[in-house]
């Protein structure tokens, strides 16, 4: 189990206190960066970065196309509102604990945090959101909280509301600048939708079946990772903006070919055409992340410009 204490966390703001310059030591957004999606921080002013193995309490990231570091910096017009990344996150199909998994996200909120904008890679349930979509999302479905695999179980703590809503979990005037940043980058529509994410533990991807459910319940996307760090940071207090970039289709046939039919029609002379196989893969997840790399990173930035220092 984690050591979440306030002494412990404390204990990092003393090391990065050595290690970064005054200006950078309050970050007022914090950035989650996804798969493929480091390069966020890629245009940050004065960049410090920061190994996790220098600070107190971080795991290390095993996932390819996810880097082991906080980056440090100023983004923005005149002298810049100072921001924090992580390139590289945690996720419980590493092995790590939710504690673990939700770690930074409780530092950041100690070193000032007030907004977080994280990213991640999700597959897409919805036609209307095909590869490429950057999807706002508005609401999440998690099949691991409500089955008892919740980053927020333990022992009530003073400074954290024991029964957490979730009603408000993904703000209102965060994806209002996030839309007013599209405009303002002339993104077409279709660029950026909005949409309900479903957190699943993987590591496996879902299976036709499984990716149906989503559907029928009501996700327009889903990955693994972003919603234990979203509750760990409305736990303290932090407004939340989670931005997915679709990678994939989920692969959710509507109807399965019968293979009866197809030996049968093979016995009978008359083979049926070869039926698709379709597999996604984590080498596709990556590439169509570093292909719209650049889009998110203009969208992230601007937003982070519209957010200002409040
Ligand atoms: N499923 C779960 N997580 C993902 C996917 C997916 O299809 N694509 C990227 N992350």
């Amino acid at each position: 189990q984690q050591d979440t204490s306030l002494e412990f966390i404390a204990s990092n703001i003393d090391i990065l206190g050595t290690l970064l310059p005054e200006q950078l030591l309050k970050p007022q957004v914090g950035i989650v960066c996804g798969s493929g999606l480091s390069t966020l921080a890629a245009s940050f002013r004065e960049r410090v970065e920061v190994p996790y193995s220098s600070l107190k309490g971080f795991g290390t990231s095993t996932v390819p196309g996810h880097k082991s570091a906080l980056a440090f910096g100023l983004l923005g017009p005149a002298d810049g509102v100072p921001v924090v990344a992580m390139l590289g996150r945690f996720h419980a199909y590493e092995g790590h604990s939710l504690s673990t998994v939700v770690y930074p996200v409780r530092v950041m909120a100690r070193l000032g945090v007030k907004n977080l904008i994280i990213t991640n890679a999700a597959g897409s349930l919805d036609p209307g959101l095909p590869v490429g979509t950057i999807v706002s999302i508005r609401d999440h479905l998690a099949l691991p909280n409500l089955t008892g695999f919740n980053p927020l179980l333990g022992p009530a703590k003073p400074q954290y509301p024991r029964f957490l809503p979730l009603s408000t979990a993904y703000s209102h005037s965060l994806r209002r600048a996030l839309f007013h940043a599209a405009h303002q980058l002339a993104l077409p529509a279709s660029a950026v939708g909005e949409g309900t994410y479903a957190w699943v533990s993987g590591p496996t991807y879902e299976s036709p079946a499984e990716g149906r459910f989503l559907r029928a319940a009501g996700a327009s996307v889903v990955g693994m990772s972003t919603v234990p760090e979203v509750l760990a940071a409305r736990e303290e207090g932090v407004e939340v903006c989670v931005l997915s970039l679709v990678t994939n289709f989920v692969v959710i046939p509507d109807r399965y070919r019968s293979v009866r039919e197809e030996v049968d029609a093979e016995l009978a002379g008359t083979p049926l055409p070869p039926s698709p196989q379709v597999e996604v893969s984590h080498e596709e997840v990556l590439a169509i992340g570093k292909e719209k790399s650049e889009v998110m990173r203009a969208l992230v930035e601007k937003t982070i410009e519209l957010i200002g220092k409040g």
